[in-house]
């Protein structure tokens, strides 16, 4: 059965849409089939994956409309991909009158999850209707969270938010664990916070995953729309994405 992993900090700028497609990436380099999930309108993922947004006949929009197969554009950077456009922002003014819209996104995915090892849904950074959809499909949700204190507030709004869809809507879902990104470990605030985040999840017994420092690079890669291991093989970055991508397989 595929592990359906929900990329999900309420918070911006997180780093969840970089980590889908480069942790996308290193589980297909390992042989993982992974298809990857825009359901955010602004289609960050869909335009990094060099796909045009504006020109899309159909998107993850119109599949969960009508609750049919969605597009599926194969072989992209190793992963499949089902794009989204601006559309996408219609979902909750569109879906209110129904019943058990949270669960479209589930419906979607059953079509064609025997297809994959692995689908990795990149979350908008908010709790409106795309998101409870993605945290409803998934089997596991993983959290970027930026070492700040913006990052650690969004963990703490994440625990919450976890609570509520695990005992209203999805019992099953686990959390796989955090991420700690663009860690900028010359600043000591940074420092501080990327302790206060690895001992207050591991209190809780929530996996934290080895840090991923900031990096210009992962701006220059996603200028050239390719994964970091594919702009820089050798860069410092590209063990511990292997490593959580390891550790994915195992969640
Ligand atoms: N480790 C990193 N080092 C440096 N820059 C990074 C790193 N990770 C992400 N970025 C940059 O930070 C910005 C935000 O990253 P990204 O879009 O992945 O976050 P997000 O959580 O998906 O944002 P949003 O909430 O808007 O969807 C992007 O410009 C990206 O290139
Ligand atoms: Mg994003």
């Amino acid at each position: 059965m595929a592990r359906i992993i929900g990329f999900f900090n309420q918070a911006s700028s997180m780093g969840k849409t970089t980590l889908t497609v480069n942790l996308g990436f290193h589980l297909s380099q390992r042989g993982n089939k992974v298809l990857v999930v825009d359901m955010d309108s602004h289609s960050w993922l869909t335009r990094l994956l060099s796909v045009e947004p504006n020109e899309l006949k159909t998107s993850i929009f119109d599949a969960l409309m009508a609750e049919k197969e969605p597009p599926i554009h194969k072989g992209i950077q190793g992963v499949d991909l089902i794009p989204a456009n601006r559309e996408l922002s219609a979902l909750d003014a569109n879906l209110s009158e129904e019943k058990n819209r949270q669960f479209r996104l589930q419906k979607v995915l059953k079509k064609i999850e025997l297809e994959y090892d692995f689908i990795l849904l990149d979350c908008p950074p908010n709790l409106a209707l795309a998101s409870v959809m993605c945290l409803v499909a998934a089997t596991h949700v993983l959290v970027p969270i930026e070492t700040t204190e913006k990052g650690v507030q969004g963990a703490k709004d994440f625990l919450v938010t976890f609570q509520n869809i695990s005992q209203n809507l999805n019992p099953q879902l686990k959390i796989a664990g955090i991420i700690p990104t663009r860690y900028d470990g010359r600043k000591s605030i940074h420092k501080l916070k990327l302790k206060t985040i690895q001992n207050s999840f591991a209190r809780a017994e929530i996996p934290v995953y080895p840090a991923i420092g900031f990096y210009t690079d992962f701006e220059n890669a996603w200028d050239n729309a390719i994964p970091l291991a594919s702009y820089n093989p050798r860069h410092i970055a590209v063990k511990p994405l292997e490593q959580i991508a390891q550790r994915l397989e195992v969640v």
